[in-house]
C-alpha cells in the first residue's frame, strides 16, 4: 500500500471539526449531556454558542467545541415531528431500544437500566456538548466558560440543564486504560484533505451525509418534508427530491461510556500464562493480551510482528492480512483489530472484494478516558465515540456482526466473541446448547491454541445516538420559531 493525496473536495468550513480531526494536540474534554426545557431559550443558547462551534477548517485552535442532538432533543429545539421522523430508525428509537440493546449486547451489568447516562432510568438527554483544551487549567475554564452560556438567559428563566457530565483525557503515550496504544486505525475521509494508505481512505459518504458512499449511493439523509424555519439556510436534497436538507454535512455519533476493568484483565493474562511450576510470566501476559488486541502496547501490528514486541512506539497502519496472515497465525482472526476491521480479509472472498465490504462498515473513533470515582473506588474507562453516516451499516454492525458473533468465521471461530467488546446474545444457538464457556482461539502450526474461560473486561455505563449537524444545519435549528417565508432557490 502506498500513502496517497487526497485533496479536499468536501465542504470543511461547514463541517463540526471532530468529524475531521481527533484534536490529539488538546489533551483534555469535558462532556455536557443536557435538557432543553423551553425551545425558545434553547435556541437563543444556540445562537450564542455557535461563534464558538470548531469547523473542520480549523486545527490550531487552543480549544474546540462540538454539539450533536438526540431525535428527542431535536424536537426539544422545535423541530416538528414529521420532519424528525424522516431520520433513519436506529437514531429514532435511540440506543436503549429493546432491539438495540439486544443487538449492542447490553446485557447483566451493562443494561442500560443501570446506566449514568442515557439509560432507560435517567434524564433523557437532548444534546451532547464536546469540549477540548490542551491543560487541566484551560479545559476548566473552558467548561466554566460553556457552563454559563447554557445554564444563564437574559430572561432569567430557566436556561438548558445539565443533567450529567464527565471529563476526559488523552495520556501523553497514547494508551488507553488497558495499556494500549489507540486511536491508530481511523478511516480517512475521501476529499478531507488529509493523506493516508490507499486502502483507509474511504468514500465521503459513509461518514458525512450528503455525498456518495461506498456503494456510489447518498447516504440516507433526514430532509425537511413539514415547512419550517428558515429554509433558505439549508441546501437541495443531493437526490433531488426538491426537500432541502437537514442532514448535508453533518453525521451520526454512537456514544458509549465503557468502564474498563483493568485488573481483572491483566488477572486474567496473568492466570493463563502462568509457568508450569505457578509463577507468572509478565512477558508471555503481554504477548496474549497483545495478541487479543491485534497490536503490541506500543501499537506494533501482530500481523508484521508477530513473535516479539519491537519495542517502539507506533503508529503503522499499512497491513492487511489476506497476502501477510490470511490464517491468523500472525495476528489471531479473533482479535480485536481484525475482528472490528477484517481489512481485505473478509470470509473467503477474494482480498479486493473483502476490501469493498469492509469499506462499508467503518468507523470513525473518537476515544478519551476517563476515571470518576474515589480513592480505592476508581472508575477507569473509555468515552467512546463512533461517527458514522449510517449507525445501522456500521456501529451497530461492527458491535453486533463482527464483535459480539460468536461464529464470525465458522471454520476457525466456535464460541468466540470478541475478547475486548463481545457479548454474545443468550438466543445464540450456541448459547442455547447451554455452552457457555467463551474462548479466545489462537491460530497455530500443528495446532489451534484455545484460551478458555474468556471473561468480560468491560461494563457499558452510558451511550446515545447523537446526530451532529453541519454549522448551516445549527444555523436552521435557531430559526425554528421563526414565521414561515417561502423560500428562494
Ligand atoms: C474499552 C473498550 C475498547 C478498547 C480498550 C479498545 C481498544 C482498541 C485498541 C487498543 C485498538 C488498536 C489501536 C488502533 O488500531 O487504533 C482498537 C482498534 C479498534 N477498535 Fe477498539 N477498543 C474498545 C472499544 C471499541 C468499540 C466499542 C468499537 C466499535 C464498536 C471498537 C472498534 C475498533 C476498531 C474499528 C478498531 C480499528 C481496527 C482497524 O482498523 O484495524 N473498539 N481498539
Amino acid at each position: 500500500m502506498t500513502m496517497v493525496s487526497n485533496p479536499q473536495s468536501i465542504e470543511l468550513d461547514d463541517i463540526q471539526g471532530i468529524l475531521v480531526r481527533g484534536y490529539g494536540q488538546l489533551r483534555y474534554c469535558h462532556f455536557f449531556f443536557v435538557q432543553v426545557i423551553d425551545p425558545e431559550i434553547g435556541r437563543d443558547i444556540l445562537h450564542e454558542l455557535i461563534p464558538k462551534i470548531t469547523p473542520a477548517t480549523v486545527y490550531d485552535s487552543k480549544t474546540s467545541l462540538n454539539i450533536a442532538f438526540t431525535y428527542t432533543g431535536l424536537q426539544a429545539m422545535g423541530l416538528s415531528k414529521e420532519n424528525a421522523d424522516n431520520f433513519p430508525i436506529p437514531f429514532q428509537v435511540g440506543m436503549t431500544d429493546n432491539v438495540r440493546q439486544r443487538m449492542l449486547g447490553d446485557w447483566g451489568e451493562s443494561d442500560p437500566e443501570n446506566w449514568f447516562v442515557g439509560g432507560k432510568n435517567g434524564d433523557e438527554i437532548h444534546a451532547m456538548v464536546v469540549m477540548y483544551a490542551n491543560t487541566e487549567a484551560e479545559i476548566e475554564n473552558f467548561r466554566e466558560e460553556i457552563r454559563k452560556h447554557l445554564s444563564t438567559h437574559k430572561s432569567g428563566k430557566n436556561a438548558i440543564k445539565i443533567v450529567y457530565e464527565i471529563g476526559g483525557y488523552r495520556r501523553e503515550d497514547g494508551k488507553e486504560n488497558f495499556g494500549f496504544h489507540d486511536s491508530i486505525s481511523n478511516p480517512v475521509i475521501k476529499g478531507s484533505g488529509r493523506t493516508g494508505p490507499d486502502n483507509d481512505i474511504i468514500a465521503s459518504g459513509e461518514f458525512v451525509l450528503g455525498y456518495l458512499n461506498e456503494h456510489e449511493q447518498y447516504p440516507y439523509s433526514p430532509l425537511i418534508t413539514d415547512s419550517q424555519g428558515n429554509l433558505n439556510l439549508l441546501p437541495p436534497d443531493a437526490n433531488d427530491s426538491g426537500h432541502k436538507d437537514l442532514g448535508r454535512n453533518g453525521t451520526f455519533i454512537a456514544f458509549r461510556q465503557i468502564q474498563q476493568h483493568v485488573d481483572k484483565f491483566w488477572a486474567f493474562m496473568e492466570s493463563k500464562t502462568n509457568k508450569p511450576n505457578g509463577e507468572t510470566d509478565p512477558h508471555a501476559a503481554v504477548k496474549l493480551a497483545s495478541k487479543i488486541i491485534g497490536r503490541w502496547p506500543g501499537g506494533a501490528p501482530l500481523v508484521k510482528h508477530p513473535d516479539q514486541d519491537p519495542g517502539v512506539q507506533s503508529t503503522d497502519n499499512d497491513f492487511g492480512y489476506a497476502k501477510e496472515d490470511p490464517f491468523g497465525m500472525k495476528c489471531p482472526l479473533g482479535s480485536h483489530l481484525r475482528r472490528n476491521n477484517p481489512r481485505d480479509s473478509f470470509r473467503d472472498q477474494n482480498p479486493k472484494q473483502s476490501l469493498k465490504v469492509t469499506k462499508r462498515h467503518r468507523l470513525i473513533r473518537r476515544g478519551r478516558l476517563y476515571q470518576t470515582g474515589t480513592k480505592g473506588n476508581e472508575e477507569y474507562g473509555l468515552l467512546f465515540m463512533g461517527l458514522n453516516a449510517d449507525i445501522a451499516q456500521q456501529f451497530e454492525f461492527i458491535q453486533h456482526v463482527w464483535a459480539n458473533n460468536l461464529q464470525p468465521n465458522k471454520k476457525t471461530l466456535y464460541n468466540d466473541p470478541d475478547p475486548v467488546i463481545g457479548v454474545p446474545d443468550p438466543a445464540d444457538p450456541i448459547q442455547q446448547q447451554g455452552d457457555h464457556n467463551f474462548r479466545f482461539a489462537m491460530q497455530g502450526d500443528p495446532a489451534c491454541h484455545y484460551i478458555e474461560g474468556l471473561q468480560r473486561f468491560v461494563t457499558i455505563r452510558g451511550g446515545a445516538y447523537l446526530f451532529l449537524p453541519s454549522l448551516s444545519a445549527l444555523r436552521y435549528l435557531t430559526t425554528l420559531g421563526e414565521a414561515q417565508l417561502p423560500p428562494h432557490s
